[in-house]
């Protein structure tokens, strides 16, 4: 079971929300109650309450990360929701999917509580793009994307798929929108910048993901070397004030209506 830290949502969801025109379809303003599950430590969640006048709910199955959440929670598996029929007017998700051997099973669960849409927000990891003034970073992280998708036993590509998964579990209506989360490394650089140089120069991304890659021990050895020299690289350009990288992750925001039953 893959276990995330509040550190690691907080710090990768920065600003993915700033803009929330790509929520437009949750119509947040008219709905009385809303689900959040596997809501982590609420990143979603707190935007979703903001914009909400409802009851607005976060599930997970982690009961550490939910103590992150100054609102309703309730500890709950995504495939068995503790909620009778029809419970809440949206029922949402975000980088939920992705995690999931069985995203479909999840998305039917999620139409059995939903009174009246379903909703996903998920990236399609497969597409990241990565710029950077250290030459070989941009290489690796395709490298190392490369074999983690192709290597990992669930689909962390699959928000480009939202509109086919949400019509195959019978929604309707599926309105897909995408928002490009960007992230900017430039000097003067934060603490949570430094960490993360700190990060690629132990070569902890392919350490902590090496048993989810593709490839043989040798070939995982050679990219985990060539990753901390990057890193080295990478400490050195951050101590001149040099450095500075571009990331962008496609997340896709689909939204469907439940069929009358
Ligand atoms: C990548 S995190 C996303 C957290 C949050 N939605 C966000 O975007 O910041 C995935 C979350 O799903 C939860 N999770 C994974 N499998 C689950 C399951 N079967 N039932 C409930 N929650 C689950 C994990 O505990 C984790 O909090």
């Amino acid at each position: 079971m893959r276990r995330f830290s509040a550190d690691y949502l907080e710090r990768t969801r920065e600003g993915l929300w700033a803009d929330t025109d790509a929520l437009a379809d949750f119509q947040l303003a008219e709905r009385e109650s809303v689900l959040d599950v596997g809501c982590g430590s609420g990143e979603l969640t707190r935007v979703l309450a903001e914009a909400c006048p409802g009851r607005v709910v976060g599930a997970d199955r982690d009961h550490q990360l939910l103590a992150h959440l100054d609102l309703p929670v309730v500890r709950a598996d995504a495939y068995s929701l503790p909620f009778p029929d029809d419970s809440f007017d949206l029922v949402v998700c975000q980088a939920l999917l992705v995690n999931l051997p069985d995203p479909e099973a999840a998305l039917r669960e999620f139409t059995r509580v939903a009174r009246e849409s379903v909703a996903a927000v998920e990236p399609d990891n497969a597409a990241v793009r990565v710029e950077s003034t250290v030459d070989a970073e941009s290489r690796l992280a395709r490298e190392a994307r490369e074999r983690y998708v192709a290597g990992v036993d669930t689909d962390v590509a699959l928000g480009s798929r939202l509109d086919a998964l949400l019509t195959e579990v019978g929604l309707r209506n599926v309105r897909v929108r995408r928002r490009d989360h960007e992230k900017r490394v430039a000097a003067p650089y934060s603490a949570a910048d430094l960490e993360a140089a700190g990060r690629k120069a132990r070569g902890d991304a392919i350490r902590s993901r090496r048993g989810e890659m593709t490839g043989s021990e040798a070939d995982l050895d050679r990219l985990r070397e060539a990753w901390r020299e990057m890193g080295r690289e990478v400490v050195d350009q951050v101590q001149a004030g040099s450095y500075e990288r571009r990331e962008v992750v496609p997340f896709y925001v689909a939204v469907g209506d439940v069929s009358d039953r």
